[in-house]
């Protein structure tokens, strides 16, 4: 028997798990499944990624602190893994004393090393909002192409890469200020020490070949030292001896793995030196493509500086694609696991990327109408089909009870027994597609055995010849099961409790049940419906179209939705939800700091109301005082960094200095409603 740890990526906690992720914990999980069904000790490690600026901005976004976010994020999480029938063994949290005890030793003993060194350094600075900017939160219009508002890394328009010193007119992406430069000192991990090993370690087979080349490519280039810490404010770990420094995420996100494990190992009596310590248990990272530069060569030099055991294998998947693109949030492919799980049966998509995951790094596509093809053809058409014409046959016709084999069933199953090496081969080099690809045409073995045999017509004549012929064909659904059961476990959870039998492992698939009395038959599968489907799809767009972009950068009020295609219908429930009135300027002023708003107090009747418009560029706050306008009034209050904003006021135009506020005629009345 071996003994296996086994990893997925952690999710960050800002987001919820989506499509995408879903490839990866689909993978891990499958593997995980099979290496249990083979009778080997597997314990499957993963845990929400909590540090970091996207997550403090978030927090600070919705008005709670990061520790109450990642409380939050931490169930939802756990919950979609559930109901898509991932089982870790312990989904865990970095934002834990584990990881903060293992990081700083980590970081201690490199230190010790001579592994660590620090360096004053130049960054962006929002004065406004305090704190270094990070690429992802500096936008400005591509130096290449010209497109408005991209992010200070990367252009989305022409995929142009350079630095956000580049970019033209870049602003903050929080607060819209001109970002400054300020100066820091930062720890830097010097990863070029570990050149050689990693050489080795990498040509050794860490990864798949096509990785392994590009990281040459990368370690011809040379490697460059790794900053390792942020200034705050910034949430994570303090680093030992600072006051405002901390670990950047991508140091102790890895170290949650041992975290999570150390955490498993207390909880259950194990001893954590011996599993996560030990030769005796084998180490497997999953992770997709786009953070391979993290594990591949940043994780590995660090285990190997600080003495802890270096993991044997690291796999890497592609990329999902909705429907042939990149999952986009206008078109409503940007579908949340939660959302197909209303939908749709969770382990119809676990049997789809099976169907279509290899061990290579190539993206794989969700094409919705392969999906349904594929579902509705293998599962419902081949697998729950052989169950739904034998088992109420044997049920209602010969008292449940299965016989023995003839010697052509005995054929069958020999056939289908046979396979077992290579499906077990396929499962082990992560190339499902080859073993449902092979189990599905069993399936028409098994199929097409009961076609000749024709039970429905024997049954009139030769009872038991009929239950010889559904005797093999129901250990022939027995065998298929054993084999997707890593794929399909509430599928096989069912089929065991069909036949009466115990929870089926691959050593089942060198006997036979005979003589044995089945239970009564249950719907195995229901078709997949093309209007769930669609529904699914429309949610999704909805549901983007309400929540807007996941970025954390927030435009300015007025340019919000500016040039945005216009995609989710408004119903009339909907409309009536806002609620607009129309109000009187009571006083406008400049907000010192933010050239693009004035704080204005809105006379509502009844009620005044404070708001922050991105209008300054097109107005004096003199010219408004006075002015009608048509504002939104039950906003919910957003806290800005200049305070709160309780309202909209309603304005069009490209923006900048061409936005021209909506106003009523004179008649109207401050607090009257807007019909
Ligand atoms: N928090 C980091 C990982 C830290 S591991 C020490 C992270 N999180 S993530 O939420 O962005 O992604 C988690 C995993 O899901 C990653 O392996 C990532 O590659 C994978 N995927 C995220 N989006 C994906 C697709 N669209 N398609 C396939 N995998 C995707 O990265
Ligand atoms: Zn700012």
């Amino acid at each position: 028997m071996r003994k296996i740890l086994v990893t997925s990526a952690l999710p960050y906690a800002n987001g919820p798990i989506h499509m995408g992720h879903l490839v990866e914990y689909i993978q891990t999980d499958i593997w995980v499944r099979f290496q249990k069904a083979v009778g080997n000790e597997c314990l499957y490690f993963c845990a929400d990624d909590t540090h970091g600026t996207p997550i403090m901005l978030r927090a600070r976004k919705e008005g709670v602190s990061p520790e109450e976010l990642i409380a939050r994020a931490h169930p939802e999480h756990k919950a979609s893994f559930d109901s898509f029938g991932i089982e870790c063994d312990n989904f865990y949290t970095t934002h834990s004393d584990e990881n903060a005890e293992f990081s700083t030793t980590i970081f201690n003993r490199l230190k010790e090393a001579g592994d660590i060194r620090t360096d004053e350094i130049e960054q962006a600075y929002c004065r406004r909002c305090g704190m270094f900017l990070p690429d992802r939160y500096i936008i400005g219009t591509c130096p290449k192409c010209k497109s408005a508002d991209q992010y200070g890394d990367s252009c989305d328009s022409c995929a142009a890469t350079y630095h956000a010193t580049d970019l033209i007119d870049s602003r903050c992406a929080t607060c819209g200020a001109k970002p400054a430069t300020k100066k820091s000192v930062h720890y830097f991990f010097k990863l070029s020490n570990y050149a050689d090993f990693l050489k080795k370690f990498i040509a050794d087979g860490y990864t798949q070949k096509t990785i392994a080349n590009k990281l040459d490519e990368w370690l011809v280039a040379g490697l460059k030292d790794r900053d390792i810490s942020r200034d705050g404010p910034y949430f994570g770990f303090k680093i030992p001896g600072e006051d405002n420094k901390y670990f950047y995420v991508w140091l102790d996100a890895p170290i949650g793995y041992m975290a999570s494990c150390k955490n498993y190992c207390d909880a259950n009596g194990l001893d954590f030196d011996k599993v996560w310590g030990s030769e005796e248990y084998e180490l497997y990272h999953f992770i997709g493509k786009d953070i391979v530069n993290f594990h591949a060569l940043l994780w590995p030099a660090m285990l190997k500086g600080s003495g802890f055991r270096l993991p044997n294998k690291l796999f890497v998947h592609g990329f999902l694609t909705v429907n042939g693109v990149k999952m986009s949030k206008s078109k409503g492919t940007f579908i949340k696991a939660d959302t197909y799980a209303k939908h749709l049966e969770p382990e119809y998509l676990r049997y789809y990327y099976a169907s279509k995951l290899n061990s290579s790094v190539e993206d794989i596509d969700l094409n919705l109408a392969d999906f349904e093809a594929k579902i509705n053809s293998d599962l419902i058409g081949k697998l729950a089909n052989l169950a739904s014409r034998c088992v109420p046959m044997l049920v209602n016709k010969l008292e449940s009870k299965l016989g023995c084999l003839d010697e052509q069933g005995a054929e069958l199953i020999e056939k289908l027994a046979e396979a077992k090496e290579k499906i077990v081969a396929d499962f082990e080099g992560l190339n499902f597609a080859s073993a449902i690809r092979t189990i599905a045409s069993l399936a028409d073995e098994a199929n097409r055995y009961v076609e000749n045999n024709q039970p429905w017509a024997t049954i009139k004549t030769d009872t038991e010849k009929t239950r010889a012929t559904l005797t093999a064909a129901l250990n022939a659904m027995r065998i298929l099961t054993i084999y997707l059961k890593p794929v399909l476990p509430n599928f096989a959870a069912k089929v065991e409790r069909i036949l009466s039998i115990a929870p089926l492992s691959f050593a089942d698939v060198g006997s036979v049940i005979e003589n044995h009395k089945i239970n009564e038959y249950v719907r195995l599968a229901e078709r997949v419906d093309s209007k769930k489907v669609e529904a699914m799809l429309e949610e999704s767009k909805n549901e983007q179209a309400a929540e807007g972009p996941v970025e954390n950068a927030e435009p300015v009020a007025a340019e919000a939705g500016l040039d945005e295609p216009l995609t989710a219908e408004c119903t009339i429930d909907d409309f009536v939800k806002v609620d607009l009135r129309v109000a009187q300027i009571a006083s406008a002023a400049a907000v010192d700091g933010a050239d693009k708003l004035l704080a204005i107090e809105l006379d509502l009747g009844p009620v005044t109301k404070n708001v922050f418009a991105g209008i300054a560029k097109a107005y004096k706050p003199e010219e408004l005082v006075g002015r009608k306008v048509i504002c939104v009034a039950n906003l919910k209050p957003r806290k800005m960094r200049f305070g709160v904003s309780e309202g909209m006021i309603l304005a069009a135009g490209p923006g900048g200095s061409d936005i021209f506020i909506l106003s009523p005629d004179d008649g109207a009345q401050p607090g009257q409603r807007v019909h």
